[in-house]
């Protein structure tokens, strides 16, 4: 080996180990800001947990979100909503499940037959959302649990019993913006989804690259402002690893409401975006489709809200993209749409995707969400 790559490996050795340790301290103050310093959601720096999604709740959402207990619910830390439709007998993972707000309703809405698993790395967090497991199986009415919350990291899913390709939909909840590495956990997302299995989460995002310094500041890194990826390097990040490219769904802007936070941040501006990403199968769709939604979404009964730019009616045939043709084709929605496959090749299938209708701010500007009233445990 010569002396230049024994240079550049010990320089690769050297920088990996910076990476955990930095890992392991974002982890320790993480672990604190969740476990101990905050009580309630008000306790919060920003308007995230208040942050109202920026369109309505299906209607069995909502029934489920007003059956979870309120001690649950006032201990939300999250900054979207996290649930997507069609979620019967579903296998169901929470990133960061805090004290699994989300994992209740998803609880109801997967029903006997689905499964949810909870997944945090603090300690309280996991004790405090165990102990309403038992009151959601009765309130459900199910012979058994159908969640369990598992202490463990998002960074080695394996580590924490997570099986590869088990699951039908990942969801997380203001959590990715409080890790350092945010490739390792997306990866390990890709690797426990099943093929056609969605990644559906709500995060926090930066109007442009955080610079060095935010990560220096606990409480940055605690509100998930040190942490937040620039909005852009998502939609690479999620093409680098295989993903399908990300669909909004909803975006607000988020409001740092403390002075002293305000003056560290600067021109940062944040918002909060939530995106449906898919695992499709390599051979995908290159031509364009004609589909036509059949009604047989539940709730969706006249209209399929896809994402914030598709939305599907229902008896109406649309042409569509081929990565649209695909996610439609190949994942749980196969059975809700005829789809005919066209001739004509897809020119947008190898480009760059049209930015301007993925960015959280730019949806949040023309919707006009931001900070409304709202109660912060979502009810
Ligand atoms: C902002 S709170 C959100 C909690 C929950 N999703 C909600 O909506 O209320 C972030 C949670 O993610 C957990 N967390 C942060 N980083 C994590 C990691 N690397 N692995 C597992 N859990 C993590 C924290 O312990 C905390 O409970």
């Amino acid at each position: 080996m010569n002396y230049a790559t024994t240079f550049l490996r010990t320089l690769a050795v050297r920088r990996k180990l910076q990476t955990l340790s930095m890992s392991s301290a974002v982890h320790e103050n993480v672990k604190n800001y969740y476990g101990s310093r905050l009580e309630t959601s008000d306790d919060l720096q920003t308007n995230a947990a208040c942050s109202m999604p920026s369109r309505p709740l299906l209607k069995s959402a909502c029934e489920a979100l007003k059956q979870v207990h309120p001690d649950v619910c006032k201990r939300y830390f999250g900054c979207g909503l996290v649930i997507p439709e069609k979620l019967e007998g579903c296998a169901v993972l929470d990133l960061g499940s805090g004290s699994g707000r989300d994992c209740y309703v998803l609880s109801k809405l997967v029903g006997e037959r689905g499964q949810v698993t909870g997944l945090d790395m603090t300690d309280e967090m996991i004790v405090a959302s165990q102990k309403y497991v038992q009151y959601h199986q009765e309130k459900f009415g199910y012979s058994k649990p159908n969640t369990v919350f598992v202490k463990g990291y998002m960074e080695k899913l394996s580590d924490a019993g997570i099986q590869n390709n088990s699951l039908d939909v990942v969801v997380s909840n203001c959590v990715i913006c409080l890790c350092p590495d945010k490739r390792t956990v997306i990866s390990e997302a890709y690797k426990v989804l099943k093929e056609g299995g969605e990644l559906y989460y709500s995060d926090m995002y930066a109007s442009k690259v955080v610079p060095d310094s935010f990560k220096e500041d606990p409480v940055l890194w605690g509100e998930g402002m040190a942490g937040a990826l620039y909005w852009q390097d998502l939609i690479t990040l999620m093409k680098d690893i295989g993903f399908s490219t990300p669909h909004l769904v909803a975006g607000s802007h988020i409001v740092v409401h403390n002075p002293e936070l305000q003056r560290k941040t600067g021109d940062v501006k944040y918002a909060s975006g939530t995106y449906r990403i898919f695992k499709l199968p390599q051979s995908s769709i290159k031509t364009k489709a004609l589909v036509t939604y059949k009604g047989t979404v539940p709730d969706c009964a006249e209209c399929f809200e896809f994402d914030a730019s598709h939305s599907f009616k229902t008896s109406v045939p649309v042409e569509v993209g081929a990565e649209m043709a695909a996610i439609l084709q190949k994942t749980r929605f196969s059975t809700d749409f005829n789809i005919s496959i066209l001739d004509t090749p897809d020119p947008k299938q190898s480009s760059t995707p049209q930015y301007c209708h993925l960015s959280p701010f730019l949806l949040a500007d023309k919707l006009g969400s931001s900070v409304k009233q709202c109660s912060k445990t979502g009810h």
